[in-house]
């Protein structure tokens, strides 16, 4: 088992400002119990799954601090078919934003989902709900996963797909990046954040991103409340995305020693992402990783891309750069961003392929990537669809993102700005979809109020 490096450092933490027994423990924090499961649900019958519903809510984690980490942890969010089959009013689903109600399958065009991440190859049907378990060890994990599906028949539900990620708890992904690096910081939320972790207030230092950019009912970027739909689902709750991204770590791994990159494997495959391995960013340390930059709290997420528009040390189009542009856009003084952020608590999942190993052993790994925001559509949808899949906004014409980007029609390219620049291409793709959905987290009062609609 992989562990967080140790020079990795926690973020601190103070008293939230907000009703926290109001809301699901994994929007504010990522838990770091080590067993997970993401349990796919259909309802067969509304009535036996409200009671299911009722039955397991006192198991359903709050975001009230722990005091000793819980042996279990459940969350739960629900498709918009979920809350059709609740028999909802009909103004209270139309409160829901459309692009929920259309839901991902409908998105995929929009999102590149095409060729072989293209929905007709997804693994994951079409699903009501998602129960999210975790666990301190395997046997907890059984004990949760037997209280959400092992009374399927009796609960009238059916857990058409269940993703264990087990063997990867720790922040490092399968291409051996440490992931979970940078994150939101919101306002009140009790996590203090990082220099880096909020936007740039235009002043040289950074301030929190204001919370209902994440929870609805708090005031957003705009100063305003987020649209939100009709009581109770318009507070605490948020909307959440999940999606099965396959990872290829042979071809990653083929791709890196084969192409004939001045700098070496391990720096092209730190321009693929913006950071090192380690987390070192590549705008802080350009020419190698510095373990005394990611020990610091106050370093290792601290920088803009300011003093370098062309991407000479961070390639304009890296994952990292691309997600999070930061002040980069250059445009409304680095307010661009602050409307684009997402909180992402995805893990990776299966076994890691052997170190050195440059064939496919078959076995099925990668990042279950879920992320919370306030507007999936304004959030998560601008990153994947206008940033990831697409090179105009960032003056690369057609190249997508060279580590996630789905370069189906071989038309992947990556540009690494220098003296003389460095093109590659193809680029293959090392990240396939395998299925997902959009989903809204409820607050616990509004998972008290559908448990009640039996
Ligand atoms: C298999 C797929 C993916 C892998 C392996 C991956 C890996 C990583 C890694 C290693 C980092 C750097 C560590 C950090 O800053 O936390 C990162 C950052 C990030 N990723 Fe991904 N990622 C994947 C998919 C996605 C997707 C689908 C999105 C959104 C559409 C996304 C959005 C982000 C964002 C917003 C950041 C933080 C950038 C920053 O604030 O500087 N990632 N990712």
């Amino acid at each position: 088992m992989l562990g967080r490096p140790e020079n990795l450092p926690h973020r601190a933490t103070e008293p939230p400002r907000f009703d926290l027994s109001d809301i699901q423990g994994n929007v504010l924090r990522g838990y770091t119990l080590p067993a997970c499961a993401y349990v796919f649900v259909r309802i067969l019958d509304i009535a036996k799954a409200c009671r299911l519903l009722e039955r397991t809510l006192p198991m359903v984690m709050t975001a009230e601090p722990w005091t000793t980490p819980p042996l279990r942890a459940m969350n739960v969010a629900v498709s918009y078919s979920a809350l059709q089959k609740l028999g909802l009013d009909p103004t209270v689903l139309a409160s829901f934003p459309d692009v929920f109600r259309e839901g991902m399958r409908a998105r995929a065009q929009r999102l590149g989902d095409r060729g072989p991440s293209a929905p007709e190859n997804w693994e994951i049907p079409d699903f009501d709900f998602m129960v999210t378990v975790y666990a301190q060890d395997l046997a907890n994990l059984q004990v949760a996963l037997d209280e959400v599906i092992a009374t399927d028949v009796e609960a009238g539900v059916d857990p058409v797909f269940i993703q264990l990620a087990l063997d990867r708890p720790t922040a490092q992904d399968h291409f051996g990046n440490f992931d979970g690096v940078s994150q939101p910081a919101l306002t009140g939320s009790g996590v203090i954040g990082r220099p880096g972790d909020g936007q740039p207030d235009g002043d040289g230092g950074w301030r929190d991103v204001a919370v209902g950019e994440v929870l609805l009912g708090y005031e957003d970027e705009d100063g305003t409340l987020p649209a939100a739909p009709a009581e109770p689902f318009d507070r605490n709750g948020t909307f959440v995305v999940v999606r099965k991204l396959a990872t290829d770590v042979a071809a990653y791994r083929r791709f890196l020693a084969s192409t004939n990159y001045p700098g070496g494997p391990d720096l092209l495959a730190a321009k693929l992402l913006g950071r090192w391995p380690d987390g070192t960013p590549l705008a802080l340390s350009p020419e190698r990783p510095d373990p005394a930059t990611v020990a610091d709290p106050g370093q290792v997420n601290n920088f803009t891309y300011e003093s370098d528009p062309l991407g000479l040390a961070c390639p304009v189009g890296s994952h990292i750069r691309r997600a999070n542009p930061r002040d980069s856009k250059g445009f409304f003084e680095g307010r661009l961003t602050n409307r684009h952020r997402i909180v992402r608590r995805g893990r990776a999942y299966g076994a890691p392929l052997d170190p050195g190993a440059t064939q496919d052993d078959g076995v099925d790994r990668g990042l279950m990537f879920v992320c919370f925001q306030a507007d999936i559509w304004r959030q998560f949808e601008t990153i994947q669809a206008l940033w990831v899949d697409d090179g105009n906004p960032f003056g690369l014409g057609r190249d997508k993102d060279p580590l996630i980007g789905e370069h189906h029609d071989s038309l992947g390219k990556l540009t690494i700005p220098g003296h003389p620049p460095f093109f590659v291409k193809p680029v293959p793709r090392f990240v396939t979809m395998r299925g997902g959905g959009y989903l809204f987290q409820p607050s616990i009062s509004a998972l008290r109020y559908m448990a009640s609609l039996a």
